[in-house]
């Protein structure tokens, strides 16, 4: 028994004199008026999935920090770009994963046509036509150092960068690429990516531009995936957004949008749902998000643990960058989360 019992106030209003008789309960009273009022449905055609690609044959290598994701031989990632495809997801993504070797202090390896990333987009391609393929002209995978740019003692060397980044753009538009994604946040890259891939007649490859891509620490299950973990060395702080910045999100996607850009990304993804709305509303252009790696794997770990649901957190989840504003969602959740929307008539 509680000893202390709050006194009801004299002349205490009831429920319905202090609502005035509007109870937003309900329409949230039974399952079918809730599905009446929805304002937003995730669907299939919101989802990019993001693949990581390795030399070889019959590689399916796990990823320790990512449970569920693998790096695939081209062999295996044209089989996974078929079952997308018939799961109805309209675009993927691929990054590679570069043996060491090939890394040097300028990235120099983007610029083979016959490098991993340009085999796979052109194998995919030639089996699964149907579907989307967006390629990153970042250097990271491709350097001795881990970095985005090319180094000069010790610091990046923004223009050097760009002619590299532009270049590779339009090599990987000649394997087959629709979309370049570059994600390395140097000035100047749109410009000179759209103004290269128009001067090689690449005029209907488009640009997702990761415009506000902040230094973020969800990054790091990625950089274990592309083998940058063990050789980065500081910080990206001099490229990518500092995480407490909003107007400079603006400001850097307002200047990826004068240079080209069709589409504009925000990276990391949750954390991040106000600057997602915030774009949306100024620039009313097709807004993504990148769920990143380390979103991806809490909500993975939580889950093994027994800690959270992990399908109803993976929904909720996406369905928040709906909310948000989003019109798509890169997410290693993508397959999984076809699947079930498949299977489902209103998820
Ligand atoms: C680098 C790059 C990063 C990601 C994709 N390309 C970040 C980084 O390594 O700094 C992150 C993707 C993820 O975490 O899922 N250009």
């Amino acid at each position: 028994m509680n000893k202390f019992t709050p006194a009801k106030p004299a002349g205490a209003r009831s429920v319905d004199e202090i609502t005035g008789s509007r109870r937003l309960r309900r329409m949230r009273k039974a399952d079918w008026s809730r599905r009446l009022v929805q304002e937003n449905r995730l669907s299939v055609d919101d989802l990019i999935w993001p693949i990581f690609v390795v030399d070889g044959k019959n590689i399916r290598e796990p990823i320790a920090a990512m449970p569920g994701v693998f790096r695939l031989s081209l062999d295996l990632a044209v089989k996974e770009a078929e079952r997308a495809a018939k799961l109805g997801i309209p675009a993927i993504a691929t990054f590679p994963n570069v043996e060491l070797g090939l890394r040097d202090q300028t990235g120099s390896h983007i610029l083979d046509p016959e490098n991993v990333i340009n085999r796979a987009t052109r194998a995919i391609k030639h089996a699964v036509p149907e579907i989307g393929i967006i390629t990153d002209a970042a250097l990271d995978p491709f350097t001795s150092h881990g970095h985005d740019g090319i180094l000069r003692d010790g610091i990046i060397v923004n223009d050097r960068t760009v002619e590299q980044v532009a270049a590779a753009a339009v090599i990987q538009a000649s394997a087959g690429a629709d979309i370049i994604a570059p994600s390395d946040m140097m000035d100047g890259r749109i410009g000179a990516i759209r103004d290269a891939l128009d001067a090689n007649g690449f005029q209907d490859v488009a640009i997702m531009s990761y415009a506000t891509k902040f230094a973020s620490a969800f990054y790091g299950p990625y950089r274990e995936a592309v083998g940058t973990a063990g050789l980065l060395k500081g910080d990206k702080k001099t490229y990518y957004l500092d995480h407490a910045n909003s107007d400079e999100a603006l400001r850097e996607a307002e200047q990826d949008l004068a240079e080209g850009a069709d589409m504009l990304m925000v990276k990391p993804g949750l954390p991040y749902l106000d600057i997602i709305r915030r774009l949306k509303d100024e620039f009313r252009m097709p807004t993504f998000a990148y769920q990143v790696s380390g979103e991806y794997s809490m909500i993975k770990a939580a889950d093994a643990n027994g800690w959270i649901d992990g399908d109803k957190a993976m929904l909720e989840s996406l369905l928040a960058f709906k909310r948000a504003g989003c019109d798509g969602i890169l997410t290693y959740f993508a397959p999984e989360v076809a699947a079930m929307l498949k299977g489902k008539a209103h998820p």
